[in-house]
């Protein structure tokens, strides 16, 4: 780790997953899109279209952390902008949060994918390549300086809260992560558009809309 960087990690929000990174890149959000963009720390880059990085306000006071990027996030170079994306925005409108005021990221920044003829079936990054991705979402955490984190997904939530963490019993609780920073996870959008029934992705919508009021709510309590 750097001379700054070690700085900035002590200046920043102690979150595990900070501790956790192997190296944490300095710089200012630009600055690290930019190095993010050449970043060959594992092999996804590889047959990425590009870099995922995370995008909203340097000031955010929510970071929204998904998982990885889906095929069309992969196509434009932006976070959830694809079918999960919409539901999302769907759940933030009903949840009274504007999304341009909250900061949204993913713990892995590259699409992984397996080839069936022209379709690219999403596959989910290993322990290794999640590893390796750290050091971003770390350099992130410490350049926003979030109050509120949202874990979308098992995988978010873990990496927030340790692998120990399971989204079925611990969803939409809060958890102290420093003194003036805290998380909870809730349902991955795309885990509710994969549900069969409508009765259950309706039950689990209401779950994700209601967590996410907790934000709201937190935010505006300031
Ligand atoms: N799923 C995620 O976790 N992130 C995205 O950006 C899109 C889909």
């Amino acid at each position: 780790m750097s001379k700054l960087s070690r700085k900035q990690a002590g200046s920043g929000p102690r979150i595990p997953l900070a501790k956790r990174a192997a190296e944490i890149p300095a710089g200012a959000l630009g600055s690290l899109r930019r190095k993010a963009a050449d970043c060959r720390a594992c092999p996804l880059w590889e047959h990425a279209t590009q870099t995922v990085f995370g995008e909203g306000p340097a000031s955010a006071a929510v970071m929204l952390i998904g998982e990885q990027p889906g095929s069309r996030e992969d196509l434009e170079g932006r976070p959830f902008v694809g079918p999960s994306g919409h539901l999302l925005d769907q759940a933030l409108h009903d949840a009274g949060l504007d999304r341009s005021a909250l900061y949204i990221t993913n713990a892995v920044k590259h699409f992984k994918f397996a080839s069936r003829g022209k379709t690219r079936l999403h596959q989910r990054a290993n322990a290794g390549e999640q590893a390796a991705c750290r050091r971003w979402l770390a350099a992130e955490l410490l350049r926003v300086k979030p109050r509120l984190l949202v874990g979308l997904g098992a995988m978010a939530a873990q990496t927030m809260f340790g692998n120990a963490f399971r989204i079925s019993h611990e969803r939409g609780e809060w958890r102290e992560l420093a003194p003036d920073t805290r998380g909870l996870a809730t349902w991955h959008p795309s885990a509710l558009l994969r549900l069969r029934y409508a009765q259950e992705r309706d039950a689990r919508y209401a779950e994700l809309v209601g967590d996410l009021q907790r934000v709201a709510r937190a935010l505006d309590a300031g």
